[in-house]
Parts: structure tokens; C-alpha cells; sequence
């Protein structure tokens, strides 16, 4: 029965302190409920495995967690893993002994038989407690102190509005459920002891909580992560911006090249390649999108409407032109003025010769790359804008009113 409490307990959050007399071993306790009921149950639980009283006052003990690393970060998943060590400490005085009598300083005894907290993380996905029958140390004066070393997959609300500089307040709650707050409290510190910084995402703050009013006892780590990579800005934001200062160029070669529609084309693809990788890396969330999404769907519907402009106008251009060398092709003089200008557009020419139709096309290609200049200018300034101050709050979660960790009550 021993071997199944070390298979098992871990995975049920360990040191649940599981009374190990004969008679009640956990496989069978569906058919030892009424025998356990019949039975004078108090006095046939061990009392080394009861939790220590401290007269009126709860039992204090002291959590100090140590984060040794954030190994992964999946913002598409919104989780966390991450690697702890606890050390738990507190008093038992049962265990004390009579030091000058028994001249040793400390003894370790397996976890299992005496009283530890059982501990729940609640935002883990899985946790992976290393040591699956961890040793505590006991001092003369029944000092307790237990390390219990984890792996844990945790969910976080990454707030990614500022998606390659974000940070994002990540907690790890964790419960006594076997216990009430009349009986234990946390004193929770917490050690940042993250050596590697070969990471995208660092810990840049730890703090630790008890959040009041719990009907369970409980503490909160609250880790800081913030995203330093400089993946994204070189592989998705500069190229944007030479996409778009390229766009604006094309502006300045005249309207009937027919290379300029062939380059704006070009860009519009090289956008939409971007758009879409980024919105396949990027989660989309109800609330507090990544701003860059929005910035290079505007992007994409720029460069789309200055295509679109180009594809109008020259067409607009083509026509006149058709339209002027209708009248002059009876004219003798053609052939001269065909040799005159050896541009690569033959059927659209530079130069407002073709009549009103081509000047008037041109003049409007002139104004629309002015208002086209000032407004990648305004919406460069209005993302500028909302990046340096926008605050977003996500909407509060359903269940935040609720107190945490308690039983349904009815
Ligand atoms: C008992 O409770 C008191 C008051 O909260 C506290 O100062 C003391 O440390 C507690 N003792 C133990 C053993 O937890
Ligand atoms: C501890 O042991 C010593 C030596 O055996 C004895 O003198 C002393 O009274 C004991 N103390 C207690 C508190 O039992």
C-alpha cells in the first residue's frame, strides 16, 4: 500500500497526509466506508498524521519558492513551464525530542509518515513532482522543513497588445485543500533564481501574495515575464516599414510605366505573405489583440488601395491616350513621334501629351500620392500613439467574484 501511495500521490498533488493504518488502504476505501463510519474514526486515525494545532490560532507555515527557470513560454497555448523548488517549513512539537538525552541534530523521516500540507497548483495543466517521496528534516525542537522540487505547466492571460515587447502578470495559486483556514496559513517569499538568459521571455519580477478572504488556505506567486526577442521586430516589423516606404516610391515613378503596376503588385504580395504569417503565429484572444495585427491589416489596406490606384489611373491614362493617337494616327507624322519616345509603355507616355484625359489622370495621381503620403504619415503617428499610451484591461473573468479553492457550497 506504501508503493501505491508513491504512485499515486503525486499525481494527486502530494503529501495529501493519507492515514496509512491497515484496514484503510485507499483501494479499498470504497468498501471500508461503513466499517470506518461504524468505528470510533477519530482515535483510529494516527495522530502523527493530523495536522498540528497551535491552540486557537491557525498553524503558520512558511513557503518560500524558489524559481530556478521559465523554460517555456507558448503564447498560442497561453501557458507557462516553469520549474520550482518549495521549501516548506513549520513547527510540529510532537516530533520534538529531548536533545541532551538524544545528542543529534536533525533526522529526516519519509514524507508519508508524518503530516505534510497537501498542495494544489491551480492553473497547472500537469505538474511534475520530482522527488516522488521526498524526506523532511526535523530539528530537536520540532522544526519541520520539507523541499519538494516541480515541474509545472501552468495557464497564463498573456496581455499581448504590445506583442514583441509584452509583459504579462503570470500566478500560481496554491491550495491546502485538505485543509481550512482556521487550521493553516501561508507565509509565502519567493527567490528568483533564474540563472539563463537565453530566453525570449525573462523573468523581470516575482512577488508573492495570500489572497484574503480564501476559504482554503492558499498563496499566489506572481511571476513577471516580459517578452525581450528580437525575433519579431527584425522578422516582421522592419520589413512592414520597408514595405511601406517602398509603396510610397512607387508613387514617384510616373503613372504610365508599366513597370510601376507590376512593382506595386509585388508589394501587395510580399504583404499579404507577412499577414498571414503573423496571423498564424499570433493567438487571437477576445480582448487585447496584439496591435500588430491591426498594424499590418492597415498596412495591407493601404498598399491594396494604392494598387488599386495605380490599375485605375493607368487604365484612365491608356484610354485617353487611345483615345488622342485616334485622331493623330491619320496624321503622317506618326511613326516620328512613336521613334521620339522609346519608353516601355507604348500604349501610355509621360508627359500630358495625349490631351486632357492623360493630364487630368495625372493630376490626379499627383494629388492621390500627397493625401497617400500624409495618410501612411497620420496612421504611422496613430499606431506610434496607441502603442506609447493605450492601457487595455481584458474583460474580468467569470469566475473572479467567486472565492477561490473553497468547496461548491450549496
Ligand atoms: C501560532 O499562532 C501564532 C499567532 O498567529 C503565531 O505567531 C505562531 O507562530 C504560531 N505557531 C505555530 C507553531 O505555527
Ligand atoms: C533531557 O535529558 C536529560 C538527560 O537525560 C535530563 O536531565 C533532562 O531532564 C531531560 N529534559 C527533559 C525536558 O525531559
Amino acid at each position: 500500500m506504501a508503493l501505491w501511495l508513491l504512485l499515486h500521490l503525486p499525481f494527486l498533488g502530494l503529501g495529501l497526509g493519507q492515514p496509512s493504518f491497515p484496514g484503510h488502504s485507499p483501494r479499498a476505501s470504497a468498501a471500508a466506508w461503513p466499517a470506518l463510519f461504524s468505528r470510533d474514526s477519530p482515535e483510529a486515525a494516527p495522530e502523527a498524521l493530523q495536522i498540528p494545532s497551535n491552540g486557537s490560532a491557525p498553524l503558520l507555515v512558511t513557503a518560500q519558492v524558489f524559481v530556478s527557470n521559465v523554460f517555456h513560454v507558448d503564447i498560442l497555448r497561453y501557458t507557462v513551464s516553469s520549474v520550482l523548488l518549495l521549501r516548506l517549513s513549520w513547527l510540529d512539537t510532537r516530533l520534538a525530542w529531548n536533545a541532551s538525552a538524544h545528542p543529534r541534530r536533525a533526522v529526516t523521516l519519509p514524507w508519508d509518515s508524518l503530516w505534510t500540507p497537501g498542495l494544489t497548483i491551480q492553473e497547472a495543466l500537469w505538474v511534475d513532482w520530482r522527488d516522488q517521496s521526498p524526506r523532511a528534516r526535523v530539528d530537536p525542537d520540532g522544526n519541520v522543513e520539507l523541499y519538494l522540487a516541480l515541474t509545472a505547466e501552468t495557464n497564463c492571460d498573456f496581455e499581448l497588445l504590445r506583442f514583441p515587447r509584452d509583459q504579462s502578470d503570470c500566478s500560481l495559486s496554491f491550495y491546502a485543500l485538505s485543509n481550512t483556514v482556521t487550521e493553516l496559513e501561508f507565509r509565502a517569499y519567493a527567490v528568483n533564481e533564474i540563472v539563463s538568459v537565453k530566453r525570449e521571455y525573462v523573468v523581470w519580477d516575482l512577488k508573492t501574495q495570500v489572497p484574503p478572504q480564501q476559504l482554503v488556505p492558499c498563496f499566489q506567486v506572481t511571476l513577471t515575464l516580459q517578452n525581450t526577442a528580437l525575433k519579431a521586430i527584425i522578422a516582421l516589423l522592419v520589413p512592414g516599414e520597408a514595405l511601406l516606404v517602398a509603396d510610397v516610391c512607387g508613387g514617384l515613378l510616373p503613372l504610365g510605366a508599366a513597370e510601376r503596376l507590376g512593382y506595386k503588385v509585388t508589394l501587395l504580395l510580399g504583404c499579404l505573405v507577412f499577414h498571414s504569417s503573423l496571423v498564424q503565429a499570433l493567438p487571437s484572444s477576445s480582448s487585447c489583440n496584439p496591435l500588430l495585427i491591426y498594424y499590418f491589416t492597415v498596412l495591407l489596406l493601404l498598399l491594396f488601395l494604392s494598387t488599386a490606384e495605380t490599375v485605375l489611373l493607368a487604365g484612365l491614362l491608356a484610354r485617353g491616350s487611345q483615345g488622342a493617337k485616334v485622331q493623330p494616327s491619320l496624321v503622317p507624322g506618326r511613326g516620328q513621334q512613336n521613334h521620339e519616345n522609346p519608353g516601355p509603355a507604348p500604349q501610355g507616355t509621360p508627359g500630358g501629351r495625349e490631351g486632357s484625359g492623360g493630364s487630368w489622370a495625372e493630376a490626379a495621381d499627383h494629388v492621390f500620392f500627397l493625401a497617400y503620403v500624409a495618410g501612411v504619415v497620420c496612421s504611422q503617428v496613430i499606431f506610434a500613439g496607441i502603442w506609447m499610451w493605450m492601457v487595455c484591461k481584458s474583460d474580468p473573468a467569470p469566475g473572479e467574484a467567486a472565492p477561490h479553492g473553497g468547496q461548491p457550497r450549496l
